[in-house]
């Protein structure tokens, strides 16, 4: 039977590329999305995979969402928490709200997430849980202490949970994108991103797709000895 996958953020941006591959890898995918309905509606249009509407930022939200989907599709055996949010600025400009808003999302979100599947995945004794870090969680970035916090913290959620996910089949990896052309990178202003993209040694910007091959390996039954690992995909941008 096909594996039931949830991908957050799975409408748009690097979150798309990875619904898509996973249904191409004979999963049936639920591609979670916040906000915006045109683009839902034109992704699942376009690709047949189902999207639901929930605020991954919500505790109560995910857990309902996650047994709907059950209920229509089957146990969720694989989880991408991809979901995330920007909201730049140095540390004076930088307000509560948008600290909030970036740990709320894309921390909160993975915890409210891995919490609603977990125990059927345990119980079932086989999990995939693929968490999207960042390079700027890894290395810090100028502008950003609310989402390198908040990616950081992945990077350590990944590895506690691997260790309590190990021993019932359940695996737990990060991938770190760096700069990659989506909507999100392209909200960068252009000199700053110039000279960004001027340091990755490939000498251009990744494609959402070669984030997404990375995350299909680690949610397939080959990668089942891989767990508490961080695949860095940025081009040679940073090497950690
Ligand atoms: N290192 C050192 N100094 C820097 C710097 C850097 N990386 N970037 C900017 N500065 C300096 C500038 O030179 C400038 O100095 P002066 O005033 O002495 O000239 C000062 O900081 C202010 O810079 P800005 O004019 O850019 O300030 P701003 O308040 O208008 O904007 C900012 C600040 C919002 C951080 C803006 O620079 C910015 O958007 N930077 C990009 C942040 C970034 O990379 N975000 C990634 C988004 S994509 C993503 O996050 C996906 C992923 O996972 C990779």
């Amino acid at each position: 039977m096909s594996r039931v996958a949830i991908v957050t953020g799975g409408t748009r941006g690097i979150g798309e590329a990875i619904s898509i591959r996973l249904k191409d890898m004979g999963m049936t995918v639920a591609a979670n999305y916040a906000g915006n309905d045109v683009k839902a509606g034109e992704f699942t249009a376009r690709t047949g995979i189902r999207a639901y509407k929930w605020n991954v930022a919500d505790h109560e939200a995910c857990q309902e969402a996650v047994t709907r989907i059950a209920g229509e599709l089957g146990p969720v055996e694989v989880l991408v928490n991809n979901a995330g949010i920007t909201r730049d600025g140095t540390m004076l400009k930088m307000t509560y709200e948008m600290w909030k808003e970036v740990i709320d999302v894309n921390l909160g979100g993975c915890f409210n997430m891995a919490k609603a599947v977990f125990g059927g995945m345990r119980e079932r004794g086989f999990g995939r849980i693929v968490n999207i870090g960042s390079i700027n969680g890894q290395a810090g970035q100028y502008g950003q202490v609310n989402y390198a916090a908040a990616k950081s913290g992945i990077h350590g959620f990944t590895k506690a949970l691997a260790q309590e996910g190990a021993k019932f089949g359940i695996t737990v990896n990060a991938i770190a994108p760096g700069y990659i052309d989506t909507e999100m990178v392209a909200a960068v202003p252009r000199d700053v991103l110039d000279k960004i993209v001027a340091k990755i040694p490939v000498g251009r910007l990744g494609h959402a797709e070669e984030i997404a091959r990375g995350v299909g390996f680690l949610c397939s039954d080959d990668a089942g000895f891989i767990t508490g690992s961080t695949m860095s995909i940025n081009g040679g941008q940073h090497m950690y």
